[in-house]
């Protein structure tokens, strides 16, 4: 096992989860095997991330373009999200996981829904790490709505035009109450952000695996974070204002 300095570990840890239909179609099986192998690795990196003490976990679960997949698939995966949770609330309980959901909820199956609240209902007292799934989630929809609910308050003399800050417009998101994502692991090869968390991910590491998501292991995990602590942030400033921890910022 590759070596991890616990101290240095992201605070928030986002992930796209990809690659499920190709591992299955690899193999001559149907996607959904893959969907389903995937949610194996799901209870790995959630269970592995709380005992590291990561803070803030948040899984790109179906995004608000995957509606546009065959019917049937959608179905499968929406069957397959009800039972993860109902599954796994228990073990969120005992972890002391509180869950969180962020997306476009009301396109969302009433049962699902049904699920999801109580799931998010039963682990609120939670003060572990936070599980945020997003679902039927897309970083302009969620932008878009930002910007609806802004103009509304505007109107409504709730919120003055000259108050807007970033900082303001990051609360009016699907996230606010979050902290922005240090790092971000998508799996499958594909290089692309796919309209996940537009906004947050301004100052994210990126980091991309040819694995496909059922085939991502705890190795691979420490390994990726591994990496995201050999790395510089630095916000903008140069690498000397880092080492010298910003003497130099009035320079
Ligand atoms: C990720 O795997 C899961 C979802 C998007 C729901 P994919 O289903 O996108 O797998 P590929 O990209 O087709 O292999
Ligand atoms: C992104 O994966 C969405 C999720 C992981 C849920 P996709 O597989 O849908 O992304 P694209 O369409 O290939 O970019
Ligand atoms: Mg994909």
């Amino acid at each position: 096992m590759v070596q991890l300095d616990p101290h240095k570990l992201p605070v928030h840890l986002a992930v796209i989860m990809d690659g499920n239909g190709r591992w299955a179609q690899q193999r001559m099986l149907k996607r959904i095997v893959g969907h389903q192998r995937g949610a194996e690795t799901v209870k790995m990196v959630v269970e592995q991330s709380s005992l590291l003490g990561i803070k803030y976990l948040t899984l790109f679960a179906f995004s608000s373009e995957n509606w546009s997949r065959p019917m049937l698939e959608v179905r499968a995966l929406m069957t397959l999200l009800k039972k993860y949770i109902r599954q796994e609330t228990a073990r969120m309980m005992r972890k002391n996981i509180r869950y969180n959901v962020i997306g476009n909820r009301s396109d969302l199956p009433p049962d699902v829904n049904e699920t999801l609240d109580e799931a998010i209902r039963k682990t609120a007292g939670n003060d572990g790490m936070v599980l945020t799934l997003a679902l039927s989630y897309g970083g302009r929809q969620e932008l878009c709505r930002a910007a609806v609910r802004m103009a509304e308050d505007a109107a409504s003399g709730t919120l003055s035009i000259g108050a807007i800050t970033p900082e303001l417009f990051g609360s009016y998101l699907d996230t606010g109450g979050l902290p922005d994502p240090d790092f971000l692991i998508r799996t499958s090869g594909e290089m692309r952000i796919s309209n996940f968390l537009l906004w947050q991910l301004a100052y994210t590491e990126l980091y991309f695996t040819e694995t496909n998501w059922p085939d991502f292991t705890i190795n691979e995990l420490h390994k990726a974070l591994v990496d995201f602590q050999s790395r510089q942030r630095r916000f903008g400033k140069t690498s000397d204002q880092i080492l010298q921890r910003g003497d130099l910022s009035n320079d």
